[in-house]
């Protein structure tokens, strides 16, 4: 059997009629350019994410740009995020100038720790606390982070707070949408997301009309109201009619997918707590070393969309069985293999090993398996009769 990480094609088959009809009204318009198919999607996600206002954008990676650039960081500015996150969000940081500040991860969600981003905060001498601008929890693998905490810690330290939403749509918190509780929030259409576009794309949503009015500036070169009158230095980060009109068209299914995945995922932790691989207690699990796997953790009150269902392998042995997996025709995929504050080009943040060790770890241990909608049960015994196999071995 092969069970791919992803299958696109699966989902595809199955909507290939409205989307050609979609990309063919587009086409008959001939405008490919803003126009009433993105401002129809910008109206329909922020209802989805339950915001007043959102903008598209050309990627994820710009919603970060542009968001930053939108509350003013730049220059000389620090911005705390994880270590443990795709390059994007701390690219962004880099890109508008700024430093960004590293805070290791919680254990359980993968996501940043807010007892950690409050111990650095009270560490720091008050001309360095002064630069400090804002927060970019990231919503790792579908899940919220721990954002009552981090919003009090934002409010203490007059911090605005960026919600990486990217791997997150339609992810709840307490009964909010990821992307609604921070000062902005960041999605983006890569293929392989929830919601994920035929090409790049993005959205940044805000309930603030100011940090609106300054996105929609930022993403147009700067543009105010009239067409060649620039008021600041922005991007060309635009969200085209086609992808936006093939987003209209996933946008009905999303929650339909994420409840598979959701459903995908209850199966394979049921089925792991079949083998002798993973215990049926948590807190077994954590702490007795018997059991290789450790399973994904969904905290209290969260719903978590699974974009990614990213399991622990224990005992060294996480490299070992992602190649054996590959030869039984299972593909797995490591988010993410290196740290950030180990990557070459932050060299000059004067970072080592050592620093950040739950993401450390983590790097070391995590690894992805295929959770995508369309994944059937047998496909899924598949591959927990496969892994089985590998640690029998
Ligand atoms: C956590 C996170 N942030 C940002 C991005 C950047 O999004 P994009 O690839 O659309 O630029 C991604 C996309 O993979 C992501 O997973």
């Amino acid at each position: 059997m092969r069970v791919p990480l992803l299958d696109l094609k699966e989902q595809y088959g199955k909507i290939k009629d409205e989307i050609s009809l979609a990309i063919e009204e587009v086409v008959n318009s001939q405008c490919f350019i803003l126009g009433p198919k993105v401002e129809e999607l910008e109206r329909e996600i922020a209802k989805y994410c339950g915001v007043r206002f959102a903008v598209g954008v050309a990627s994820g990676s710009d919603a970060l740009i542009i968001s930053l650039r939108a509350i003013g960081v730049g220059y000389g500015d620090m911005v705390i995020t994880s270590p443990f996150t795709f390059f994007a969000t701390a690219g962004a940081i880099y890109n508008v100038g700024a430093r960004p500040v590293f805070v290791d991860i919680n254990p359980d969600t993968f996501n940043l720790d807010p007892g950690k981003i409050s111990q650095f905060l009270r560490s720091l001498k008050r001309e360095d606390l002064r630069k400090v601008k804002a927060i970019i929890p990231v919503h790792l693998f579908g899940q919220i982070a721990e954002m009552d905490d981090i919003l009090r810690i934002a409010q203490e330290f007059g911090l605005k707070v960026i919600e990486d939403a990217a791997q997150a749509i339609g992810a709840e918190y307490n009964s909010q949408r990821a992307g609604s509780i921070g000062d902005l929030g960041c999605f983006s259409f890569f293929p392989s997301k929830n919601l994920g576009g035929y090409g790049d794309g993005g959205m940044i949503v805000t309930n603030d009309e100011k940090l609106a009015e300054k996105v929609k500036m930022l993403h147009l070169h700067g543009v105010n109201k009239s067409k060649y009158e620039h008021l600041i230095v922005g991007y060309n980060s635009r969200l085209d009619a086609l992808q936006a009109s093939i987003l209209k068209v996933k946008l009905k299914y999303l929650d339909e997918w994420s409840e598979k995945r959701r459903r995908n995922a209850a199966y394979y932790n049921e089925l792991f707590k079949e083998t002798s691989l993973s215990s049926n207690s948590e807190y077994e699990a954590l702490n007795s070393s018997k059991y290789p796997v450790i399973l994904p953790r969904v905290s209290k009150g969260r719903r978590h969309i699974f974009n990614q269902y990213t399991i622990r392998i224990r005992r060294n042995k996480r490299d070992g069985l992602k190649k054996f997996l590959e030869k039984k025709g299972v593909g797995t995929a490591i988010y993410y293999p290196l740290p950030l504050h180990l990557q070459k080009c932050f060299c000059y943040l004067g970072h080592k090993e050592g620093d950040f060790p739950v993401a450390e770890k983590a790097s070391k241990e995590v690894l992805s398996l295929p959770i995508y909608p369309e994944l059937t049960n047998e496909m899924q015994e598949y591959v927990v009769q496969r892994i089985r196999e590998y640690f029998r071995s």
